[in-house]
């Protein structure tokens, strides 16, 4: 069917069918305020209370959704989204039912997490983060948008922006990192690729910041813990990337789990009326985290009724799953706890969402099924993931440039992750097709052809534990081998690589060893990973290890022992094809650490913008008695934030600044000399970090404020120029005002947060 016979026909549609709608484009304000006015107007307490309840898709099957409970509820007006539904039928169902059954026809909001990619899967975000590349973080957000609107989805739960240092956590991977500036940036990359210019178009999707607030700095990074932390923190250093991808034009907020400052996220009024609405002007709807009004009966903070009604007035608009407000807020009503402008107000705004996503115009906007079959895992598709995924990984070392590996010869594969198809897409990966992905055994024998013979092994498992392998198989299948044991399993590999002229061993954790609940205290390579590497080294020959993780890990042997370690988080579905590009040197690496790898656990939470304390250790020093630091380890990290080798070899050249003493709204330019003194042509990622050497409060030693990804051909040499204004030296002050404060800065630009040149400069006001 044309689209014009199509819209004419649902205009027909609509016009027979009480209660539908006509919808005006574009989107104006005063437009929209007209139509909700005027559907609110028509809408019973129930009928409002309805739209602020998000279930899950519970037991829906196409061509029946009618008949279903949920099916029943829709009718009866009681939701007003539903999320985590895969299949453009079946969302056609039951937006049918919405619209068709419903008193009002009021269309239904379809949400997903759609966190790194839809059926074409892109790394993970803390990899995506590593590749320091907008540009390639806002076009896998677009294509995650076109793939995820031709299924039925028009609002994906994501950017997860949450600051996190702490390795132990397991959702690190789905954020930026450590890093308030970076994590700033993507969130704003990923925002503009989900939203587009038009959310109303068909192939574009709400975004939804989460988790607010502060769910990162989860105590002793256990999931869903409590966290306590100074508002001055809180603004400098985890606040900045949810207000910049509030800036960037966000239509939904997610709450935490966590709680902030003694009240739960999702009841905390000061966080998401205070700070979110009237200090950062957001205007779109705040959902809460899966069933996290119920948790407040848990938090210790009252009955659900009281949980629910403190929701509400703390600003939450949607509750997901739990049902608090649908079960509850009438009552709250009546007995005087909320008043009628606390629904009406939430009520609008979720009205608003679905105006703004065109749902009003035409319900079936995202229903397309003929979409289905030429945006969804397209081939450019995949060919952007690869070339995408290859961009993520990080070279952490590569003695005697083991890497690239020539095509030729024998190579051993070896390792639990060397012939997996199931892992590559990482976590939170609804809807991916795991079938689709490329294993790394296919990757290779692709790359070599017939010009080199690749040796498969497996190994080991990823974890000998059953147990643990149960708890981190919750969406696959356990992984042990049933048939050998692990020292069999050795004993095969090293069998296999004593023929070969060079070990590529493909290790590291599964895919749900990282995501949600799955933190763990030991971040070591899991199971007997590592006596596999022993055993490998003594076979003499040379060795890679591509490691998959998706966490800072602790390193500290494998770095002394491995010649060359490649760290390639989780690729998605082009991960196998990926690896091989860069393994083989088609692509060079250039990707960067958004996230410190601590030598041990006890140096954790370390991050590199760290206070400099009444008792810093001074550089290069291990131990100084009464100094801030261990006895039993060096206050370094094992690879700092920033790392990651190339191929080549990036030369700095000195730091030049245009002036050294400046005033008011003067600028600063930062210029510094960056020569490939290499074989291969690549790319470098060139970072600036200023420290304000004396502050009304206490500022980090360093913080990154800029940085930039060149590329340079063998041979070549560039000027990088960073353009500094007093915009880059503002933080909050005691009284939480943003602004900076004169004084002597040090300016520093390099390859790493460790490896700087170095300026210094005075700026008065
Ligand atoms: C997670 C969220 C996610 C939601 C919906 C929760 O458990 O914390 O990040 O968006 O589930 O699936």
């Amino acid at each position: 069917m044309t689209t014009k016979k199509y819209l004419l026909l649902s205009l027909i549609g609509m016009m027979l069918v009480p209660g539908c709608f006509k919808q005006e484009r574009p989107v104006s304000d005063g437009k929209m305020n007209a139509f909700v006015d005027e559907l609110m107007a028509r809408m019973t307490l129930q009928e409002k209370i309805g739209q602020l309840n998000l279930p899950g898709s519970g037991d829906i099957v196409t061509g029946q959704a009618s008949n279903t409970d949920i099916g029943k509820k829709i009718k009866e007006g009681k939701v007003g989204g539903l999320l985590n539904i895969k299949s453009v039928e079946k969302i056609r169902d039951v937006q049918k039912v919405a619209v068709e059954e419903s008193r009002l026809g009021i269309p239904l909001i379809f949400g997903m997490d759609v966190i790194h990619g839809y059926e074409t899967t892109f790394p993970i975000p803390l990899g995506l983060a590593a590749s320091f590349d907008m540009y390639l973080i806002e076009q896998s957000a677009h294509i995650a948008a076109v793939e995820a609107s031709a299924d039925g989805i028009c609002w994906t739960y994501s950017p997860m922006v949450d600051i996190a240092r702490d390795p132990r956590w397991g959702r690190i991977a789905e954020g930026a990192g450590e890093d308030t500036y970076l994590s700033s940036r993507v969130a704003e990359a990923l925002v503009k690729g989900y939203q587009g210019d038009d959310l109303s178009k068909n192939n574009t999707i709400m975004a939804c910041v989460k988790h607010f607030a502060l769910y990162g700095a989860a105590e002793a990074g256990r999931d869903y813990n409590t966290t306590d932390m100074s508002r001055i923190r809180m603004y400098n250093e985890y606040f900045q990337p949810y207000q910049a991808a509030v800036k960037a034009g966000a239509g939904s907020v997610m709450t935490s789990f966590n709680e902030v400052d003694g009240i739960p996220a999702s009841g905390n009024k000061w966080l998401m009326t205070d700070v979110l609405r009237n200090q950062w002007g957001f205007d779109g709807f705040v959902v809460t985290d899966y069933t996290a009004i119920n948790e407040m009966t848990n938090h210790g903070v009252g009955d659900l009724q009281t949980v629910s009604a403190l929701a509400i007035k703390a600003g939450v608009d949607m509750d997901m799953v739990g049902e608090g407000f649908l079960t509850t807020l009438e009552q709250s009503l009546k007995e005087g706890k909320v008043n009628k402008a606390d629904i009406d107000q939430a009520c609008r705004r979720i009205l608003e969402a679905k105006y703004k996503l065109g749902l009003f115009e035409n319900p079936y906007l995202y229903c397309d099924l003929n979409r289905t079959k030429t945006d969804i895992g397209t081939a450019e598709h995949h060919r952007i993931a690869r070339e995408t995924a290859a961009q993520t990984f990080v070279l952490l070392k590569n003695e005697n440039q083991l890497l690239p590996l020539q095509t030729k010869g024998k190579i051993a594969l070896i390792g639990p992750l060397a012939d997996d198809q199931y892992n590559m897409a990482g976590m939170w990966s609804v809807a991916v097709d795991h079938d689709k992905s490329v294993s790394v055994l296919k990757g290779f024998k692709d790359a070599v052809g017939d010009k080199a013979e690749i040796i498969y092994a497996k190994g080991s498992n990823i974890v000998d534990d059953p147990d643990l392998d149960m708890w981190v198989s919750t969406w696959g299948k356990p992984t042990i081998d049933q048939k050998r044991t692990p020292e069999q399993l050795r004993k095969e590999a090293v069998e296999a690589a004593s023929k070969c002229d060079v070990i590529v061993a493909v290790m590291g954790e599964a895919a749900e060893m990282s995501g949600e609940s799955s933190c763990r205290t030991d971040i070591s390579l899991p199971g007997s990973q590592k006596e596999l590497l022993e055993a490998l080294l003594k076979t003499g020959k040379p060795l890679v290890l591509v490691l998959f993780t998706g966490r800072p890990l602790t390193l500290a042997w494998e770095k002394e022992n491995i010649p060359a370690i490649l760290n390639v988080w989780f690729g998605g579905t082009e991960s196998g094809n990926a690896i091989a590009d860069v393994v083989f040197g088609k692509v060079n690496p250039s990707g960067k650490l958004p996230a410190t790898f601590p030598q041990n656990v006890g140096q954790i939470p370390l991050y590199y913008n760290h206070k400099n304390t009444g008792r810093p250790l001074g550089e290069g020093d291990w131990y100084q008695k009464y100094r801030s630091n261990y006895i039993d380890v060096t206050n370094e990290p094992l690879y700092p934030f920033g790392y990651g080798l190339s191929y080549t070899n990036f030369a700095y050249g000195n730091l030049l600044l245009n002036v050294t003493q400046l005033t008011g709204n003067q600028t600063l330019t930062a210029s510094i000399s960056l020569t490939n003194s290499g074989k291969y042509d690549g790319a470098e990622v060139v970072q600036l970090y200023i420290r304000d050497l004396v502050g009304s409060v206490t500022r980090p030693v360093k913080e990154l404020k800029g940085f930039q990804k060149i590329f340079l051909k063998a041979g070549e040499t560039k000027t990088v120029t960073f353009t500094i204004t007093p915009e880059d030296l503002k933080f909050y002050n005691y009284d939480l005002v943003y602004d900076w404060e004169p004084g002597e800065f040090v300016i520093m630009v390099g390859g790493n947060s460790r490896d700087v040149k170095a300026g210094k400069i005075n700026w008065a006001k």
